[in-house]
């Protein structure tokens, strides 16, 4: 069986007291889905994150990390730093970072063999931009991003990799894809992986859907068959707007 995952991407936003804030509301949330929950605060933050939620089920997660073990790259976090503050997962992909970061595939395939070398779990975003869906080019779009980024990987890695499609022309727009565009891409993500890993593979790994997810349209893209949960960014940086989320399932 997938997993489900509902996970909060904070981005850059709460700084100590509004980290501390959200983190005390999530634990008042009482949660009725059997899905897993991921928050994703700043980096400043992850130690006290993963100290707060300790007791609770909630895992704390990274937005990004480098792919070098150590050395001379100023402003930079490496795998074992992370995994040194109790994080487990990272955020790798994600468009804000190949936008403004100008993370390529390239990249992106050091990063993901990095998180993998240090026993890390991956959230793998990957997503067409407006243009791309307008010219029908949606699909090459992002076959090319995950065949880039990930198919020089043995199928067993795929144990420690959950997908993201995100839809760039989602994000942060309240423009939500269809729950039927988000169902025939992400049934398209999980043949991409069949072709290339054997149904096993594609059928157990989990593909979340982010872009514009509220408490009003969860239930709908999550009623969809291939969609195994959310990256959930502006609305996870509610508790009650969340939970409300997480429990769509
Ligand atoms: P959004 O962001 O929910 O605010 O659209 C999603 C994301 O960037 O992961």
């Amino acid at each position: 069986m997938r997993k489900q995952i509902v996970a909060g991407n904070w981005k850059m936003n709460n700084d100590l007291a509004q980290t501390e804030a959200l983190l005390s509301d999530l634990k008042k949330q009482n949660q009725s889905s059997n899905a897993e929950v991921m928050v994703a605060p700043t980096f400043t933050n992850l130690y006290h994150a993963f100290e707060a939620l300790r007791t609770s089920n909630i895992e704390v997660v990274a937005q990004n990390m480098h792919f070098a073990a150590n050395g001379a790259y100023t402003g930079e976090i490496s795998a074992s730093m992370l995994k040194s503050v109790g994080v487990e997962t990272v955020i790798l992909g994600h468009s804000e970072r190949r936008e403004y970061f100008n993370e390529t595939d390239e990249l992106l395939a050091k990063k993901v063999d990095a998180a993998l070398a240090n026993s890390m779990r991956i959230i793998f975003c990957f997503g067409e931009e407006l243009a791309d869906r307008k010219s029908g080019n949606e699909e090459a779009v992002v076959g090319g991003q995950i065949k880039n980024a990930l198919f020089h990987l043995e199928a067993a890695a795929f144990q420690n990799i959950v997908l993201a499609y995100e839809p760039v022309w989602a994000i942060g727009t309240g423009e939500t894809a269809s729950p039927e565009q988000a169902q025939d891409m992400h049934a398209f993500i999980r043949k991409t992986l069949a072709d290339k890993y054997g149904n096993n593979i594609a059928d157990e790994v989990s593909i979340l859907y982010g872009g514009s997810v509220k408490p009003a349209n969860a239930e709908e893209i999550f009623s969809k068959p291939d969609v195994d949960g959310g990256l959930i960014g502006g609305a996870s940086l509610n508790a009650e707007d969340f939970y409300a989320i997480v429990n769509a399932f």
